[in-house]
């Protein structure tokens, strides 16, 4: 292992080639340019030089036409080479920009909720923009900054030597000295830097709180806790962004000072040359100038080098993470995956579901939250789920989802285990409505075309009524085409539950599961509900979560959950009859609901 580390990882490049193969001939055409223009910077003094040389000291205009020609050819040649250099430079950081930006799109859409649970959304958020923006940055500008600074570089030193080479000693002499002042500021500024980064994302951390949490942090009054939190970051980040900006400074100086130092080397050494060759001094002055800026440049890229391979094993970390549920390659092979199903091999679905001695543990959790389940729901019949906050309800239609799978046993639909077909022919039978409904921004059609994209707008009504949802949404502005707000958040609860529950019946799932479906509508509203449910689970198999008893009445089954096991089950009446747990629930609820009654 130790061993391991210590190779060297290429700053993890090989871990996004593939990546970057497809775009080889840009990134070779890219160095190439860049290779000639900076050829084009390296001969710039030697031009300088023959001037002075021939038509100043040698007193003639002997062949100036051409030398001019030949300068102008030149610089017109560097800056159109470097100007290609800079398209292409632009066109592959964009284009692998987007590449890996749709790859990790398109995993975490495979990626199973236990990632999601165990990863915050603003973790995700910085792997998907800030990796991948610094990895593109990397195989354009840093590449081809590379390629001018160091060709620059090593190309002045050769050409220096070739001049005066006793000169040139002289000059690279205060190289070690200027790398390591560099590093020494390098350092100092990378660690305000790094505090200064710390500081912002507290920040923006303070304010995510202070918009998400808003009404909540009314309701608590705790306004000024969270404003004096807020200023005393601000002022934090005043404090070392000024810190920064000082030791920017002083850096600048320094290197100017040292680029005086090498020049009044040239000048103190050179100047004995400077009556015999003029020319050859002036060169030198002009490449012990422009040495400064690249050797700067190279201290600060290993730097900048070791913070993207921390990138890119993150973000290379994220693309890599296996789902908790996944299907087979036979399976793939038979049913297409997610981006490409085979629908022409999928079988009907009947909609029977049976649990087999189902253990199950969430994969971040440590105690079992179902053990030997068993159940057999077959098609066309109703099961209802009451127990207390926590009995592990969800547990069980996340199940049968597979949003998770058995730790031990099965879950099988239709007689076969879960796992011998693929989730997208699954999750097309389904139609689930969540404890917490989710809706997209835009309106209310929409959303409810995302159970069926093709639908019409009859489909559409009838999916409405058959929820009985179609007077709500009469009542609001814009009826269907009502702006829902991001995550649905401009309409109440109780209507985002008939809006997602609508979206679940119209695409005709063979199997309906109802997670508290109707825990935030009104009464009156959920009796109607009531009275439409007969018919939405007409024909599907249906599995419904309850925590209102006298809704779960006419369920061919109930099962009455207590930590994780069926304490109970049976119909209301047989329920009833046995006295137990469930008879508990519902007396003490009845009464509940008797005494308001009375009470209003
Ligand atoms: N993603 C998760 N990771 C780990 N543990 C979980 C996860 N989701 C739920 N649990 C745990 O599993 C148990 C059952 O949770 P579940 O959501 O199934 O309860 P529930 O019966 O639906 O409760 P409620 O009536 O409040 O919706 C709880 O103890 C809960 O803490
Ligand atoms: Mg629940």
């Amino acid at each position: 292992m130790m061993q391991e580390k210590k190779k060297f990882s290429f700053f993890g490049i090989p871990k996004i080639a593939r990546f970057l193969k497809k775009y080889r001939k840009e990134m070779l055409l890219m160095v190439l340019f860049g290779l000639s223009g900076s050829l084009v910077d390296i001969i710039l003094p030697l031009f300088q030089k023959h001037a002075l040389d021939n038509f100043v000291r040698g007193n003639t205009t002997d062949g100036i036409i051409v030398f001019a020609a030949m300068y102008v050819f030149s610089v017109v040649f560097a800056a159109v080479v470097n100007y290609f250099a800079c398209c292409l430079a632009m066109t592959i950081e964009v284009s692998i920009n987007r590449d890996l930006r749709q790859s990790a799109f398109n995993h975490l859409q495979t990626l199973s909720f236990s990632y999601f649970n165990q990863n915050s959304v603003g973790y995700i958020h910085a792997r998907v923009m800030s990796d991948t923006s610094r990895v593109g940055e990397l195989v354009s500008w840093t590449l081809i900054d590379s390629v001018w600074r160091i060709s620059y570089l090593a190309g002045s030193i050769g050409v220096m030597f070739y001049l005066n080479a006793r000169l040139t000693l002289l000059v690279l002499l205060i190289l070690p000295l200027l790398v390591v002042l560099f590093t020494v500021f390098q350092r100092k500024i990378l660690r305000v830097n790094r505090e200064i980064r710390e500081i912002n994302s507290n920040i923006t951390g303070n304010f995510n709180e202070a918009i998400m949490g808003a009404k909540t942090i009314k309701s608590l009054a705790v306004e000024d806790e969270l404003y004096s939190g807020f200023v005393k970051n601000t002022s934090e980040y005043k404090k070392k962004s000024v810190m920064s900006s000082h030791l920017r400074g002083l850096f600048a100086g320094t290197m100017n000072l040292a680029s005086s130092i090498a020049l009044a080397i040239v000048l103190w050494q050179g100047g004995y040359i400077a009556e015999s060759d003029v020319g050859t001094f002036s060169a030198f002055m002009s490449y012990a100038q422009g040495m400064m800026e690249p050797v700067r440049w190279l201290v600060d890229i290993i730097s900048d080098l070791i913070t993207t391979e921390a990138n890119i094993e993150r973000f290379s970390a994220l693309l890599s993470v296996k789902s908790d549920v996944v299907d087979t390659p036979e399976v793939i092979e038979k049913y297409g995956d997610s981006f490409e199903p085979k629908r022409e091999n999928w079988e009907p679905i009947k909609g029977d579901v049976e649990f087999k001695d189902v253990t199950f543990k969430y994969p971040d959790g440590d105690e079992y939250v179902l053990e030997d389940f068993s159940l057999k729901v077959p098609f066309g019949s109703h099961v209802a789920i009451v127990g207390e906050t926590g009995a592990g309800k969800s547990t069980l239609v996340n199940l049968v989802c597979r949003f998770y799978e058995p730790t031990v046993g099965k879950v099988l639909i239709d007689g076969k285990d879960a796992r011998e077909r693929s989730q997208l022919w699954l999750h097309s039978s389904i139609g689930y409505v969540l404890q917490t409904p989710h809706l997209f921004s835009g309106t209310i059609r929409e959303n409810i075309l995302m159970g069926k994209p093709d639908a019409t707008d009859e489909e559409i009504t009838a999916a409405i009524k058959a929820v009985s949802a179609d007077e709500i949404i009469a009542k609001l502005d814009d009826g269907l085409d009502t702006d829902v707000g991001e995550g649905g958040d401009l309409l109440s609860t109780g209507e985002k539950q008939l809006i997602s529950f609508a979206r679940a019946v119209i695409s005709d799932p063979k199997i309906l599961i109802l997670d508290e479906a109707t825990a935030s509508v009104d009464t009156i509203t959920e009796a109607k509900i009531q009275a439409a449910m007969e018919k939405v689970t007409e024909g599907r198999t249906s599995i419904m979560i309850a925590h209102r008893l006298s809704t779960v009445k006419n369920a061919d089954v109930i099962l009455v959950v207590k930590n994780g096991k069926i304490v109970e089950r049976g119909t209301h009446s047989e329920l009833i009859k046995s006295r137990g747990y469930y008879y508990e629930l519902y007396t003490r609820q009845y009464q509940d609901e008797k005494t308001a009654k009375i009470l209003s």
